[in-house]
């Protein structure tokens, strides 16, 4: 045996999270939204108002979409036609960052350099042209400081970006900068959304009652639509920012994730489910029940690899095992060891079903359960394998005889569609 069962019990128990701790954190969850919508200082979610509400549906004409939020960029031309119909006109997308050729992301690159490249791609999506005007709906999915649909700043990078000069700009003025540089006047930057908005935005100008939309992907993020029950301002989508809540049982493979990422304290519910970290955190969890010092560098696509092997022998469960360890292990072992994979997995979709658990609880407050959609989109609800299900299995179990209610579909056009509908928004406002 190369790791003792009782260290594996512990380790693997240090995952778990009982359907007690889920039913607290629904409540802590809630008392945090209660708290950052009034703006109390101590606040760990941001509530970040859009100024958008919901789409009516009939949005209509050509809009340019720019997609920015993970380590792929795509510009597109989006036509909407109304009535939940629209076609992608044309769609570019690149990586920002190219090993060996270029890197836009890291804390060598410039805010110049990083929006110069933006422009780049936008151009190539509209084929150089200079002559046809474009408003420009641009999904930024980072936590940005909103005082109208256009101004956006960006308070702090997330999923380890570290670009020089961007942190406290406007984002839309450094495109607008970037764009006059190549001599793109003929496109005007009109509207930023969260990626999570642009969910939201996409998922309700195809179904009605569609109120939270969500990403669980690289990062992990919702936003809701907020009526203000009170009177108190005008209905709005809210980015709540809820990868920055934290408090939550973290175990010390968390802590030691947290120590070693770019913004220590900072995104600690993002840290426990988000596809950057859930690699990394089986990494932590498998050195220390091998006795390894610091934590292996498994991406979530290693981990799904992991997970998803169904043999007997689990043969290729151990040999993406064995590549990073450099042991061997038996069949018996790498069932543990696969074990202890699916309760990461298991462990941050029970996570973020209490987020939805707690948003549909503070949208309802004493009302009855309307029948409802939550959209989600982004690669580990989509590929991980489990997420979907224990997602669900953790809802059902929350809202309880209501849970029927709620209907979770994938939205997996939203980034770019919600752009476009961002832009046309303006037009109607
Ligand atoms: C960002 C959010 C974004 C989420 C999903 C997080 O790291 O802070 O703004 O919505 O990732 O992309």
């Amino acid at each position: 045996m190369n790791f003792d069962r009782e260290k594996f019990n512990a380790v693997k128990a240090a995952f778990t999270l009982d359907d007690d701790a889920l039913r607290t954190m629904v409540e802590d969850f809630r008392a945090d939204m209660r708290a950052g919508l009034a703006g109390e200082p101590h606040a760990m979610m941001r509530m970040l108002r859009s100024y958008l509400g919901l789409p009516s549906g009939k949005e209509n004409g050509t809009f340019l979409a720019l997609d920015f939020g993970g380590t792929n960029v795509r510009a597109l031309r989006i036509l909407l036609k109304g009535g939940g119909d629209y076609e992608v006109l044309s769609k570019v997308a690149k990586p920002l960052t190219m090993p060996g050729l270029y890197d836009h992301i890291s804390a060598d690159a410039t805010a110049e350099e990083m929006f110069d490249f933006l422009a780049e791609l936008i151009d190539e999506a509209i084929e150089g042209n200079r002559t046809t005007p474009y408003l420009l709906g641009h999904t930024f999915s980072f936590p940005s400081r909103q005082t109208d649909i256009y101004n956006a700043e960006l308070i702090i990078w997330t999923k380890e970006f570290a670009t020089r000069g961007v942190e406290g700009k406007v984002v839309n003025d450094l495109l607008k900068e970037a764009l006059a540089r190549r001599g793109m006047t003929n496109v005007t930057p009109v509207a930023v959304i969260n990626d999570t908005v642009a969910v939201l935005l996409a998922a309700a100008y195809k179904n009605e009652h569609t109120y939270i939309g969500s990403i669980y992907a690289t990062g992990q993020n919702t936003c809701y639509y907020e009526e203000f029950a009170d009177g108190s301002a005008p209905a709005t989508i809210i980015n709540m920012e809820s990868g920055g809540f934290c408090n939550l049982p973290c175990t010390k493979y968390d802590d030691a994730i947290d120590r070693e990422s770019e913004k220590p304290g900072a995104q600690r519910l993002e840290k426990m489910v988000s596809g950057r970290y859930l690699g990394a955190l089986y990494g932590a969890a498998l050195a220390d029940l091998l006795g390894a010092d610091g934590i292996y560098p498994f991406t979530s696509i290693e981990l799904s690899e992991i997970v998803a092997d169904a043999y007997l022998d689990r043969h290729s469960a151990g040999a993406a095992i064995e590549a990073k360890t450099g042991m061997t292990f038996s069949a018996a072992e790498r069932t543990l060891l696969q074990e202890l994979a699916t309760a990461v997995i298991v462990r941050s979709a029970r996570i973020v079903a209490a987020t939805y658990a707690g948003i549909i609880q503070h949208r309802r407050g004493e009302d009855e359960l309307e029948n409802q959609f939550i959209a989600v989109d982004g690669s580990v609800y989509e590929k991980v394998p489990l997420v979907a299900h224990h997602l669900r299995a953790a809802l059902d179990m929350l809202l309880m005889d209501e849970a029927v209610n709620v209907q979770i579909i994938l939205e997996n056009t939203g980034s770019a569609l919600g752009a476009a509908l961002a832009a046309a928004m303006t037009e109607t406002k």
